[in-house]
């Protein structure tokens, strides 16, 4: 008999995640039946979204809430094959799958899951080693690709600002637009992760959010103004970008990280009028809804990290049972690029 850690939800936070609302318990593992795999994961994802789906209340039209006391199902993880009774899966392939924080996984081949982006998938790993498909070549990439080129719509001579820019997705769309010949404005939570959007990343500017008003450090930075705004945050980046958009400029509504802990109302933006006065485009959109372009960004994507244009850098957290901490220390800003729990 195989068993299983599991990490369960004990508790809804209020505000900040603590590892008190979780606890880890061992379960055993059933054998596959036909059409099922057995998966032991190697890596899962840490995601902000994780948190909304910790509340009691689920928000609606997004992925529901986590029922307590029981395996979170719909968190991302990459994994080896260890038995297959399913067609095109084999012991030794290399698949991402939305049963994430746990150990081993029984997966439904075709089964949908995370709206197709998690359904059970083989990875080709002559592009890269499994855990860049939780991040460049998986779900963060396509979000960034889909908001950048398909939601903002960006063209040649766009002047971007990309907040959250050190984090997961943030750091793919500034790169991505960096690699299209656009000027890029990152901006992130500390004096380490700006360094690393300027020498590291090649940004043209990046400020640290925390050390003034969003507003005029944006000012400084773009003084004739921005016409894309990638906005991972919400509240005040969201109202400073609002400020320095010019005619006809696109906002790609990513996620509003800063309303994810707060148990008070989230702050606004107190000058929604300057959409109308400069014809701007604000849309909302979920990277899930572009599955479709899945392949069409691995290629490109591939290319770029194959021929070194594209940097990338993980925050690896050893023990699934410190998937909780990697949690909170990636909402708190303890990490840069992508953060993942590495689980074997
Ligand atoms: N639409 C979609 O389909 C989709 C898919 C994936 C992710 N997202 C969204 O994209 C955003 C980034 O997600 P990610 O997975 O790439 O995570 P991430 O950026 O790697 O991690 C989140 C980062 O948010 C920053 N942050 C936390 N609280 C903040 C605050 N109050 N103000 C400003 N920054 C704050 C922290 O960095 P600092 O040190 O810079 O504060 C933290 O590292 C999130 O809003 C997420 O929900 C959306």
């Amino acid at each position: 008999m195989r068993f299983s850690r599991e990490v369960r939800l004990r508790r809804h936070p209020r505000g900040k995640v603590e590892p008190a609302d979780f606890r880890v318990v061992e379960v055993p593992v059933r054998d596959p039946r036909r059409g099922e795999v057995l998966v032991r994961n190697t890596f899962t994802s840490v995601d902000p979204a994780i948190r909304l789906r910790l509340a009691k209340t689920g928000q609606s039209g997004y992925f529901p809430p986590f029922a307590l006391d029981a395996a979170l199902d719909g968190i991302m993880t990459v994994g080896e094959v260890v038995e297959s009774r399913a067609d095109g899966f084999a012991p030794g392939d290399a698949v991402w799958h939305a049963l994430g924080w746990r150990d081993y996984a029984v997966v439904e081949a075709g089964a949908p899951a995370l709206n197709g982006l998690g359904t059970l998938t083989r990875l080709d790993t002559a592009l890269a080693p499994p855990q860049a498909f939780l991040g460049p070549l998986g779900g963060m990439g396509l979000t960034a690709y889909a908001g950048l080129f398909l939601v903002a719509d960006l063209r040649p001579g766009d002047v971007v600002w990309v907040s959250a820019a050190a984090g997961a997705t943030g750091c793919l769309a500034a790169q991505f637009a960096k690699l299209r010949g656009n000027r890029v404005i990152g901006s992130a939570g500390s004096g380490e992760k700006v360094a690393w959007l300027l020498d590291e990343l090649g940004l043209d500017a990046a400020f640290d959010y925390k050390r003034g008003l969003v507003a005029e450090l944006l000012r400084a930075a773009a003084p004739d103004g921005i016409d894309v705004y990638f906005d991972n945050v919400a509240g005040h980046h969201l109202e400073a970008a609002l400020g320095a958009l010019r005619r006809r400029g696109r906002v790609a509504l990513c996620g509003a990280v800063s309303e994810y802990q707060r148990s008070a109302p989230a702050h606004g933006p107190g000058n929604l009028f300057q959409a109308v006065a400069n014809d701007l485009t604000l849309r909302g959109f979920r990277g899930s809804s572009y599955v479709d372009h899945m392949a069409e960004m691995q290629r490109e994507v591939g290319r770029w990290l194959g021929d070194g244009r594209l940097r990338y850098r993980e925050t690896i957290v050893d023990g699934l049972e410190r998937a909780p901490e990697a949690l909170m220390s990636m909402l708190g800003g303890g990490t840069i690029g992508k953060t993942l729990v590495r689980i074997a």
